[in-house]
């Protein structure tokens, strides 16, 4: 059993585990718990801060096991009225017990009930160093953390890459990794496009996580920026992290196309490029679609309501008309993820395209339609991504 520590937008976390993992619990509103058969891997889930596996013994006889050497603790309490208190009386407890039998400890204090990712990350409890723990309490519940969210990884690919331009908008990693994984639980070396790739952001992740990224825009600007950061992505450079990870997800693919025959092993974790205008451009094989759409016009106040009419009259027609020009182009059940946009409103709610209709009558599912939408939003933005999920029918 796995418990994940969701990220801001918990209904956005929460979708992306969902479809990884099939059934999840939800223990609070930022606490999940899920199975899988395999160790899940906290760099490939944009939507969640920390991974933790459940502890099967007390917190205390777990933590004599630990071979001899100092050892570093921490402890993320999320109980009811758990405190920054209640945590470190916790932490200084086995601290005090561990000191009597003779165990050098160190103890890291958060400024909260629970650490950040931050603090976790920046002393060493991310799961990695068998003698650095952080503990999630949990009631009367202890799980180990086994993974938490590389946060500086994600700013080093995002402000790093070679080719950004603020008008196209930055669509951060993370929700870009979300778009894939809400795809579903993909073979490795699956062809995942990207018919709005931008500057490549949501191409850079699909690399990353180990999947052929296939982009096409309408601007031949944009492609070149995408070549510029897929090719930066993916230099020879030993001392990048990005090269590590890469260099993972090709080992697990490697051993991944042994299991599945000779037509996955050859595939290369690796892109194809070109100009095309996505109501009427003709893709080559393609397993999956997962994109941040046309959002309109950049905006930096709330648009009256003549000009929302305009702004959605033209994202939607690019949508629509990109969905109709794919329909017979690919094979029953390939997913489709979208994040489309949605306009603030004086009344703080969020004004949405009125496709989902006209969608399904194009001979998709609309996996999401029940639900209230899934936003991704920071405090400020005048534009959110609503996120639409499909699948040809
Ligand atoms: C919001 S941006 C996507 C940004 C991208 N996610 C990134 O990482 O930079 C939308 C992109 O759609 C492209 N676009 C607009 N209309 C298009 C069309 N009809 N066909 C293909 N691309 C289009 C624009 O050139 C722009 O790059």
């Amino acid at each position: 059993m796995y418990l994940a520590v969701l990220g801001r937008e918990p209904e956005l976390s929460n979708a992306e585990l969902e479809s990884l993992f099939g059934k999840i619990t939800h223990l609070t509103n930022n606490l999940s718990l899920f199975d899988s058969k395999t160790t899940p891997d906290i760099n490939r889930l944009g939507g969640s801060l920390k991974l933790a596996e459940k502890l099967s013994e007390k917190p205390l006889e777990f933590l004599s096991k630990i071979e001899d050497g100092k050892i570093t603790i921490g402890i993320s309490d999320y109980s009811k009225g758990a405190s920054k208190k209640s945590a470190t009386l916790e932490a200084m407890k086995l601290k005090k017990i561990l000191t009597r039998h003779g165990r050098s400890v160190r103890v890291v204090l958060g400024d909260d009930a629970v650490l950040s990712t931050a603090t976790s990350l920046h002393n060493g409890l991310s799961g990695k160093n068998p003698k650095k723990i952080e503990l999630i309490k949990v009631d009367n519940d202890y799980y180990k953390v086994i993974g938490v969210q590389d946060i500086d990884a994600y700013s080093r690919r995002d402000q790093g890459r070679p080719a950004r331009d603020a008008k196209v908008g930055m669509l951060p990693p993370k929700l870009a990794q979300i778009l894939i994984n809400l795809c579903g639980a993909l073979k490795p070396g699956s062809i995942i496009l990207d018919p709005f790739c931008g500057t490549g952001v949501l191409l850079q992740e699909a690399l990353l996580m180990g999947y052929f990224a296939y982009g096409t825009d309408i601007s031949e600007r944009m492609i070149e920026y995408s070549e510029r950061n897929l090719k930066w992505l993916l230099q020879d450079n030993r001392k990048s992290a990005f090269e590590t990870v890469l260099r993972r997800r090709e080992q697990e693919e490697r051993s991944a196309a042994r299991n599945d025959g000779p037509a996955q092993a050859r595939r290369e974790s690796t892109f194809l490029l070109s100009q095309g205008n996505a109501t009427d451009h003709k893709w080559s094989k393609l397993d999956a679609v997962a994109c941040e759409g046309y959002l309109g016009k950049p905006m930096s106040k709330i648009p009256s309501d003549i000009e929302l009419k305009e702004q959605k009259q033209e994202c939607s027609s690019i949508i629509l008309g990109f969905l109709k020009n794919l329909a017979p182009q690919i094979v029953k059940n390939t997913p489709i993820v979208i994040a489309a946009p949605a306009w603030l409103r004086e009344n703080g709610e969020y004004s949405r395209l009125e496709i989902l209709d006209q969608i399904e009558n194009m001979g998709y599912n609309v996996e999401n339609k029940s639900r209230e939408g899934l936003f991704y939003h920071r405090e400020g933005q005048i534009v959110a991504r609503d996120i639409i999920i499909l699948r040809k029918v």
